[in-house]
């Protein structure tokens, strides 16, 4: 298969790469950087600048979208909810432009999005079937993001968007950032820690991508996380173990919200969100238990 992906150099799409390619498929990854993707994706994936580089005659089969500014490295401002939708909406709104200049095109294309779809749900369990249940910045970014990519149906392809939640790896994202505070003894629950946290291991991400991709008659929008998502409180106990670490100590909600503004929803808000349609058609999640999860990843924090 020829699989074209964005984003194929961020967390996800690296462990994807390795996935794919030692699976034998052949990969382009479409980068604001192309010299850095062999290094960064795999000897033998090719970065290009611009979609245009793929020649017409180049059959393309799967067409992996995640491409995005990173949005919790720093506070909302106007400058950077810009660059924030940018990445992601205008980036896609480009690859549909392509899409349709091509007489060629692909079955399929795998969109990211975020559980952050439903905003913050409090205590109510979220499948596909619920509507967004209070809107703020993250939740429209996502509406919007999966609102476009669905318009590639028009064009003939298959759409999946992946509600994505907290990707947990060895090797970046959400852990490599609290590994610090947590090994320094410094880790704790956000506010009053009541939050729920969907979460799923890195392994059963790529896994959960693969299968949606390989499903023929999978579309439509998809709760990535595990089955049994945990509070916040729970959350920082469990790290705190994994670590040999106590996680004890409390991040008030007022230091957030005045230190991050907008951006401390996502941290003091949250989703109780199940994989329902993963579960229904047949996908098996290798970690379901969060502590065998940080466990099986802590040796490599
Ligand atoms: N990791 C998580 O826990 C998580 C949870 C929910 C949703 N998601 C979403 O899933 C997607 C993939 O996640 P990830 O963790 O793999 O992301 P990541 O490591 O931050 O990588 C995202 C990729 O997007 C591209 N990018 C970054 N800034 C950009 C910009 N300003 N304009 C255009 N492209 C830009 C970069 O590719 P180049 O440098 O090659 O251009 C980068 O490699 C993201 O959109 C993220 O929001 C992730």
């Amino acid at each position: 298969m020829h699989i074209v992906l964005t984003g194929g150099t961020g967390l996800i799409g690296r462990h994807l790469c390795r996935r794919w390619l030692s699976q034998g498929h052949r990969l382009t990854v479409w980068s604001r950087d192309p010299a850095q993707v062999p290094r960064r994706c795999g000897e033998g994936v090719r970065g290009i600048a611009r979609l245009e580089d793929i020649a017409p005659s180049d059959q393309v089969d799967a067409v992996v979208n995640l491409a995005g500014a990173p949005i919790a490295d720093r506070p909302w401002t106007a400058s950077r909810r810009h660059l924030l939708w940018a990445s992601r909406i205008t980036l896609t709104e480009q690859l549909l432009a392509w899409l349709e200049t091509r007489e060629q095109r692909p079955e399929v294309l795998v969109s990211g999005s975020a559980v952050g779809w439903y905003g913050d749900g409090g205590e109510r369990e979220l499948t596909e079937a619920s509507p967004p249940v209070k809107e703020d910045f993250a939740s429209q970014l996502c509406i919007a993001w999966e609102e476009t990519a669905q318009r590639a149906q028009a064009l003939g392809l298959r759409v999946v968007l992946v509600r994505t939640g907290l990707v947990l790896a060895g090797d970046g994202g959400f852990l490599s950032r609290l590994r610090l505070p947590f090994k320094l003894g410094l880790g704790g629950p956000l506010g009053d820690g009541r939050q729920w946290m969907p979460w799923v291991h890195i392994e059963d991400h790529i896994a959960l991508i693969d299968f949606l991709l390989q499903r023929t008659d999978a579309s439509g929008p998809y709760n990535a996380c595990a089955p049994e998502p945990v509070r916040n409180r729970a959350f920082a106990k469990a790290l705190g173990r994994a670590l040999h670490r106590p996680a004890i100590l409390p991040v008030p909600a007022l230091l957030l919200k005045a230190g991050l503004g907008e951006l401390s929803t996502l941290l003091l808000g949250g989703q109780r969100a199940r994989p329902a349609r993963l579960l229904e058609e047949g996908f098996t999640f290798r970690f379901d238990d969060l502590q065998s999860a940080l466990d099986d990843l802590s040796e490599r924090l």
